[in-house]
């Protein structure tokens, strides 16, 4: 890969029509063999909440937890950008707030950060952050920290009426400054119909295949977290039987005096 991504190669990526990558990480080694394998972005995404800590929602992560994940992630990075998730009611209160909050990930290692949903009060923050040197990533159609106001996990733009409003807010967030947007479980007709009236690049989490980039959870793909898989996330492996396979074997080999071995002893 040719050296650090930044807003600006994202951006070509989108001019040239070329697809980019995303993956979240949420510790040093995962994020040193993504930024290794060539991932573009690596997402320190919210969802630790839920895949790394086992809570049962994204809302119970703050900003003093986000703060360690992005230092760790960001410690394994060398050419991706890391991008830090902000997490609920981080960047709501108040302005001074959210850019204080901004700033911590920053100052962290991330590169830039990601922000839910719209409304003029976000648009401002968008506006702001970027204006301080802060690159920010939108976020749009199902959003995980409006999970009980969305009423559950729902397909976001499915009628017209919800289609011209997404495209609305999402030229807002553009409008504002922000050089990325996440689309999440929208049909793919809709995600196209976005991405086709956008400048900045528009980064597919269930939105089909007409997008500029696709994200998905790391441990989903790697097979890793449970046995719930997003309809549109890939399993490329199995590390769930993995793990538990390596672990009998080692309690096998314990039990069994097999380990240590001769080698493996001084
Ligand atoms: O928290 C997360 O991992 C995310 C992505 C799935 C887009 O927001």
């Amino acid at each position: 890969m040719a050296g650090k991504i930044t807003v600006n190669k994202i951006q070509k990526y989108k001019e040239n029509g070329e697809k980019f990558t995303v993956l979240t990480a949420y510790d040093y080694s995962t994020a040193k063999y993504l930024d290794e394998a060539g991932i573009d972005i690596i997402l320190v995404g919210d969802s630790l909440a839920m895949v790394a800590l086992g809570y049962e929602t994204t809302h119970c992560i703050g900003v003093d937890e986000m703060k360690i994940f992005t230092k760790a992630v960001s410690t394994g990075v060398t050419n991706a950008m890391t991008v830090t998730d902000m997490p609920f009611m981080s960047y709501n209160i108040s302005l001074e707030k959210a850019l204080e909050n901004c700033s911590l990930m920053i100052k962290n290692g991330a590169d830039a950060v990601k922000i839910e949903g719209c409304n003029d009060y976000i648009a401002e923050v968008i506006k702001r952050l970027t204006e301080c040197g802060i690159p920010v990533m939108g976020h749009l159609g199902f959003t995980p920290q409006f999970l009980k106001t969305l009423g559950g996990y729902k397909i976001q733009g499915k009628t017209s009426d919800e289609t011209e409003k997404l495209l609305n807010d999402a030229k807002k967030i553009e409008k504002a400054g922000a050089f990325s947007l996440v689309l999440e479980m929208v049909p793919e007709n809709t995600a196209k119909y976005i991405c086709e009236n956008l400048k900045i690049p528009v980064i597919s989490c269930g939105a089909g295949r007409f997008c500029d980039a696709q994200v998905l959870v790391s441990d989903d793909i790697f097979g890793k977290y449970s046995d719930f898989k997003p309809k549109f996330a890939r399993k490329y492996g199995d590390m769930k039987s993995l793990i538990s396979e390596c672990a009998k074997q080692y309690i096998k080999d314990v039990k069994s005096g097999s380990f240590p071995s001769d080698e493996e002893v001084y």
